[in-house]
């Protein structure tokens, strides 16, 4: 190959490379970003597409390395580009096991994990406007007010890292008004799982639960206790101020007449699943709904 052709080729891939499709997600982004300053961000979003093409490669071998096949994701078209990443929301009542479940399927996707209730905690440790607020309600085990809440999920989901490799939403929505919310700010999900557990059930896993603030790991002191000689961790293990058998009451009354309206909302990609079984069996049964809703957004892509 002379020069010129080089040239010719090197010059081809760039402008193959600018073009790769740009996903649903910055799409999204595109319009937020429009809508907010009046002027077409393109530039943006081309540079955003051009670093998917090569974040491409990385993702099809992270699927191979976890034994998944890239082989049926379509990338000719944004919603079957492996790039577009998963967005997951998982619902059940207290203690039925989200967190737990969590701390897998973040480990499995690499999406970013966000609960309201750790973030509503920290804000509460940190004593900001929104912690103040929320205080006074979590401490007698009710819901937040919606508009203490929304705002801030909304404007998480916005960050690039949420784009980019998607998101876990563990306790949010919990009313009519926060799903409602995210459907309005065009926010969905691929896959809605809701954990099942019989509410006797749950009085024992809140009065048991503990966890470890420098990990974030939760453990309960009967069904899955820290190892005997880790002494340090069981030395700094924190018991939640709202996971006494009162509070659960009301956090209970809470799930409950809360709780139809949530799942009316997703019913189209809700999968229930027993969570009165033991954590591992759970997750394989989560894991699974997780990838059921991949495959099935990539043939309706196709
Ligand atoms: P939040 O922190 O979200 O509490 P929650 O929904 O009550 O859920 P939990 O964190 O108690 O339980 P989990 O389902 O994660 O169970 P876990 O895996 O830890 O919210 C706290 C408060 O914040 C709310 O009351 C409200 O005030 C406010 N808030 C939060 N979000 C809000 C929103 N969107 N709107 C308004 N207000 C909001 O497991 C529990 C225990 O069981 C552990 O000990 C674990 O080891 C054990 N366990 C887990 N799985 C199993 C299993 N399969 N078998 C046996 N044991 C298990």
């Amino acid at each position: 190959m002379n020069n010129l052709s080089t040239l010719l080729v090197v010059a081809l891939a760039s402008v193959t490379m600018a073009f790769t499709p740009v996903p649903s997600t910055h799409v999204r982004l595109q319009q937020q970003l429009t809508s907010t300053d009046g002027s077409s961000p393109s530039c943006v979003i081309l540079e955003m597409g051009s670093r998917g093409a090569t974040k491409w490669e990385k993702k099809k071998e992270w699927l191979r390395s976890r034994g998944m096949s890239d082989e049926d994701l379509d990338e000719s078209t944004p919603t079957g580009n492996p790039m577009t990443p998963v967005n997951i929301i998982i619902a059940g009542a207290p203690a039925s096991g989200k967190g737990t479940q969590c701390e897998i399927i973040k480990e499995e996707f690499g999406v970013v994990h966000l609960s309201t209730g750790d973030m509503l905690r920290a804000a509460v440790t940190a004593g900001t406007d929104v912690g103040v607020q929320a205080k006074e309600f979590m401490d007698s085990g009710k819901l937040v007010p919606d508009e203490v809440i929304i705002g801030i999920i909304i404007d998480r989901l916005a960050e690039t890292d949420c784009k980019e490799q998607g998101w876990l939403l563990d306790g949010f929505p919990r009313t009519a008004a926060q799903a409602k919310a995210l459907a309005d700010a065009g926010v969905s999900a691929d896959c809605f799982i809701f954990l099942d557990v019989p509410d006797e059930i749950l009085v024992e896993r809140v009065v048991g639960r503990r966890t470890d603030p420098e990990t974030g790991k939760i453990y309960h002191m009967t069904f899955s206790p820290p190892s005997e000689e880790d002494t340090e961790v069981i030395a700094r293990l924190e018991h939640r101020s709202d996971d006494t058998e009162e509070k659960v009451v009301v956090r209970l009354e809470q799930f409950h007449s809360n709780v139809a309206a949530v799942k009316g909302s997703y019913e189209e990609i809700m999968v229930a699943i027993d969570g009165n079984r033991s954590p591992s069996v759970v997750s394989e049964e989560v894991m699974d709904s997780i990838k059921a809703a991949l495959a099935k957004r990539t043939q309706t892509a196709a």
